[in-house]
């Protein structure tokens, strides 16, 4: 099983197999260049199908394996997480609760939340309201006269899902399953304990940052910004007026927002584009809090949207490559002023350095989520039968992991 994180500042292939006492091993990792790829939308199909090849077939080296089967990701602005409701009407007088009249609860749901242009992703059932009861969590068997569910759906466009379907497929892989990233992410880095206390797990990347809220046990509340650490190397490069490349390299190399980091000077030259650049740290560091600062009210905003979202949450995660940033840990950690709880992959078998690395966390997660996923029956739609074609046996194969 591959898992391929498509990101918009990296491409990494991870090649898992299971070992013969039963544990996921990870075999290999690719890294290849994102090219094709803008905050998550195919900008050109042979860029991307290249990327592609040349990170899988770095991980097939490392791996000394072929791939075949892929679990990719979906991440941008097409990618959204909504509450929807779905009633069935049972009897005047009431009747017992039927599987039947569940599933009823789940299509009318899901037909509101699947437009023409909308696929399905993931969805998490939340609740069932039965008649004016509010909070139940298993609804059959019971008796009442109306039946509610709450479904909290994923979706994106469904153009968007086809292209990268389409690249994964021309690169030759037989694609699997498409997740959205923090989804495949969260459900390798949470614990069972994380999930049920209430937990916020945040990816910041190159290009998009992801915000996932778990509580009780199940996901309940999706959303990204198309933000994230190429915003802070721009706003290097444009002070400094050098070109991205290099101002991705002084920031790699000396930048942070940590207290000492902005408060300790130090004076480097750097030799790029042709001239020398005196960095002042004192000055670039505060340049790139500044700019942190703004990211993190947009995402403020949007985590202000969840009923979920309060600051006397007991925990939050962060992964993603720009959490490698000097001080991004506590600067999330005074701003929302939640705990950090540090993540490590676990119960992996993996080079230690893979598994908390936050580069590498995606393409291992989705790995995983492939090969937990081909353990459970009732997921017919993923060998041998096209991907795009199947988004309603993809709905319904997912909703019979819960029912
Ligand atoms: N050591 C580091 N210090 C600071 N920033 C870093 C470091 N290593 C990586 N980054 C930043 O991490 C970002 C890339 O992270 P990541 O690999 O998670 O993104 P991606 O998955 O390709 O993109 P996205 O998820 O946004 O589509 C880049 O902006 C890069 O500058
Ligand atoms: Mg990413």
């Amino acid at each position: 099983m591959t898992g391929l994180d498509i990101g918009t500042s990296k491409i990494c292939a991870a090649i898992a197999g299971v070992s013969p006492d039963g544990k996921i091993e990870i075999r290999g990792i690719g890294l290849a260049e994102a090219k094709g790829i803008n905050k998550g939308f195919v900008s050109s199909l042979d860029k991307l199908i290249d990327s592609v090849s040349t990170a899988v077939k770095a991980a097939e080296d490392e791996a000394g394996v072929k791939a075949h089967n892929v679990v990719t990701n979906i991440s941008g602005s097409s990618v959204a997480g909504k509450l929807n409701e779905g009633l069935v009407h049972l009897s005047r007088r009431g009747r017992e609760i039927t599987r039947r009249d569940i599933n009823g609860a789940i299509e009318t749901t899901k037909n509101i939340s699947l437009t023409l242009e909308r696929d399905f992703l993931y969805c998490v059932p939340q609740e069932f309201v039965v008649d004016d009861n509010a909070g139940v969590e298993d609804a059959l068997g019971l008796f009442g006269t109306k039946l509610k569910v709450r479904l909290y759906v994923i979706t994106a466009l469904a153009t968007h899902i086809q292209n990268i379907s389409k690249a994964v497929s021309y690169a030759g892989y037989e694609l699997t399953d498409i997740v959205p990233t923090l989804v495949a992410s969260a459900s390798c880095i949470l614990r069972d304990e994380h999930k049920e206390n209430g937990t916020l797990v945040i990816d910041m990347g190159g290009g998009i940052t992801e915000l996932a809220i778990y509580k009780n046990g199940m996901l309940r509340f999706f959303d990204s910004v198309n933000v994230g650490g190429m915003d802070l190397t721009a706003s290097l490069s444009a002070h400094f007026k050098i070109s991205f490349e290099s101002a991705e390299m002084i920031k790699r190399k000396c930048a942070g927002i940590s207290k000492e980091d902005l408060s300790k000077e130090k004076k480097s030259i750097f030799d790029v584009d042709n001239r020398h650049v005196t960095v002042n740290s004192i000055i670039i560091n505060n340049l790139l809090k500044e700019r942190f600062e703004e990211i993190f009210y947009i995402l403020n905003d949007r985590l202000k949207s969840s009923e979920f979202f309060s600051d006397s949450m007991p925990a939050f995660m962060v992964t993603g490559g720009s959490s490698l940033l000097s001080g991004a840990h506590e600067s999330f950690e005074d701003l929302l002023n939640i705990p950090i709880k540090r993540w490590r992959i676990e119960e992996i078998d993996a080079d230690p350095s893979y598994l908390s690395n936050p580069v590498y966390s995606a393409a291992i997660s989705l790995a995983k989520y492939g090969l937990d996923k081909e353990k459970k029956p009732g997921r017919t739609y993923s060998r041998g039968k096209s991907f795009l074609l199947d988004s309603v046996s993809r709905m319904r194969a997912f909703l019979d992991d819960y029912f």
